[in-house]
């Protein structure tokens, strides 16, 4: 079942229409919130990326907190799995014509699905994953996480064309993030982390990750990160909500540190599953 408008419905009855502009113009913001054991993981947070998203791009949020909750704990109930990702979506709605400029007085289209939350192959935890990288092409509010995705899906093709997981993304010089995910390098035995700006998207994954850090005592700095350092990393993570942690072994073919999970990915990595038994699963939700 998912949640459109008011109603929840089998996938195949969800209808839009053509003239929605999240269709028409990719007007629309999204969120992804994995949850654990039905239980959505820092939705409050995940529920504020929401609010600053709508605010960043002038739509009014259609629920308040407390609805939201509500409609995704009742997605989160119906569904299989209870290990979910729950996606949720708003567009500024129907329009009777096709303008770029707003339309006056549109319902937003609001949809809540949840499809199944797999861990990352255990492999790819094992022996990393490759990359490559390109130049940041897209637009200047990446702190926004909108459905407008092409220029993203465009990136990660490239990733996908050369045999590779995911594309790094560096912007005059410098690193800004991954085309689903957040970059981390670690040098000389310090977890290094590009700075929140316009350029990244605030990762929820982003900030346990610091988290695990700063908790066990792992040297970190959080600081603007040139492409030079990307290149002569000792070790390079990237984090998302669904692809967990995982070390990068590879980037444009050549091998990042010797070209296997360095030593300080393998305490991160420890840690994070231990975050997920207890904290995630655990239902201490923090
Ligand atoms: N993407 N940066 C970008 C561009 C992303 O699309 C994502 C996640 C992240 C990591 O954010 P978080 O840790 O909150 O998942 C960073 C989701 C998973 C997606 O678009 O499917």
């Amino acid at each position: 079942m998912i949640y459109l408008n008011g109603e929840f419905l089998p996938l195949a009855e969800a209808k839009v229409s053509v003239m929605d502009r999240g269709f028409l113009f990719g007007d629309g913001v999204y969120e992804v919130i994995p949850v654990y054991s039905r239980r959505p993981f820092r939705l409050a947070q995940h529920l504020r990326r929401l609010g600053n998203t709508l605010a960043g791009v002038r739509l009014p949020n259609p629920h308040s907190d407390a609805e939201w909750t509500d409609l995704i704990d009742r997605i989160i109930i119906q569904a299989e799995s209870a290990d979910q990702q729950v996606y949720l979506q708003v567009t500024r709605g129907v329009d009777s014509r096709r303008s770029h400029a707003f339309p006056r007085q549109v319902r937003p289209t609001v949809m809540i699905m949840s499809e199944p939350l797999a861990p990352p192959e255990s492999a790819e935890c094992e022996q990393g994953v490759a990359a490559v990288s390109a130049v940041d092409n897209r637009w200047l509010r990446c702190d926004l996480k909108v459905v407008s995705l092409l220029a993203n899906c465009l990136l990660r093709q490239l990733a996908v064309d050369a045999g590779c997981v995911e594309t790094l993304l560096l912007r005059d010089g410098f690193l800004s993030e991954g085309s689903a995910s957040n970059i981390f390098l670690v040098k000389n035995g310090v977890l290094l982390a590009p700075q929140q700006n316009h350029l990244m998207l605030p990762g929820v994954t982003y900030d346990v990750v610091l988290e695990l850090a700063a908790a066990h005592g792992l040297k970190y700095q959080v600081r603007d990160i040139l492409e030079a350092e990307v290149r002569n990393a000792d070790e390079l993570w990237m984090t998302s909500s669904t692809r967990e942690v995982l070390a990068i072994v590879a980037l444009d073919g050549r091998p990042v540190g010797d070209g296997r999970p360095g030593p300080l990915y393998r305490s991160m990595f420890g840690w994070y599953q231990a975050f997920k038994r207890e904290v995630m699963h655990g239902g201490r939700n923090t």
